[in-house]
């Protein structure tokens, strides 16, 4: 089976907006959430779409899914979200073993909630390259030269721009990986390995390259909002 697993458990401080984390607000006609999953609803060979939200906004965010994808009512489902963004894909797993039988081969597309752009095409090669990889980190090219500085005032390093990538999501990998990775992790390791493909580099697996786009926005600031408005407008 192959699941999807949209995080949106995230509470958007970096957007400063007091009333409601960033993935409830509007983009065009319904919010960026809404925008994001009917992604995911297009692509035929995903089973089951699983989204983590904080325990706070779960009725919230059922009624906002009676309200825009009602016929695809059947396909979706909530799990509460974490205390960080990999304990949301560990409530998501979890949420999925309880509820759907899961086998060791069972899959899941991860997802940032905040990212609506996320084309088609970069959905359907995670999962096809799954096939080949124990994880898929999808990623465009670093256009600009990063800057390494370890302690905030001067550069230490400039690694050359050729072999540097930009991570987006999705991330792909078989959830009992997943599972076993990250519950064997110490807590202070839980706290630094935020990034779950690197979780799976650090256990010497191999993560394969599907290619983002430049659209594929996290929306994180006021800014993109505004950059992502301006997206919707256009399309
Ligand atoms: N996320 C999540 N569970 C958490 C924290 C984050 O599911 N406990 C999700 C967010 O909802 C978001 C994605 O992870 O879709 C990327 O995280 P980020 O942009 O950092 O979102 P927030 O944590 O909400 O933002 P901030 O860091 O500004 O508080």
């Amino acid at each position: 089976m192959i699941y999807a697993g949209i995080l949106a458990g995230g509470k958007g401080t970096r957007m400063g907006l007091q009333d409601m984390p960033k993935q409830f607000l509007e983009l065009g006609s319904k919010p960026i959430l809404i925008h994001t999953i009917e992604k995911f609803i297009l692509v035929k060979e995903i089973n089951k779409i699983v989204i983590g939200v904080h325990p706070d906004w779960i009725i919230y965010t059922e009624d906002l899914i009676k309200k825009y994808l009602s016929p695809f009512i059947e396909k979706i489902v909530i799990a509460p979200g974490g205390s960080n963004r990999n304990d949301t894909i560990t409530n998501i797993i979890t949420k999925i073993k309880t509820e759907f039988s899961s086998n060791d081969d069972d899959i899941i597309i991860t997802h940032d909630s905040v990212r609506p752009f996320v084309s088609l095409k970069t959905i359907k090669e995670n999962i096809w390259l799954a096939n080949n990889y124990d994880a898929i980190d999808t990623v465009v090219e670093a256009v600009d030269t990063i800057v390494e500085s370890k302690d905030k005032e001067s550069i230490s390093n400039i690694p050359e721009r050729q072999y540097l990538y930009l991570g987006q999501t999705p991330q792909t990998f078989k959830m009992s990986d997943f599972m076993s990775f990250y519950n064997a992790l110490s807590e202070n390791d839980k706290e630094i390995l935020t990034d779950a493909c690197k979780i799976f580099t650090i256990n010497g697996k191999k993560v394969g390259l599907a290619k983002g786009d430049y659209s594929n926005i996290k929306i994180t600031t006021i800014t993109d909002l505004k950059i992502a408005r301006s997206m919707i407008e256009d399309n």
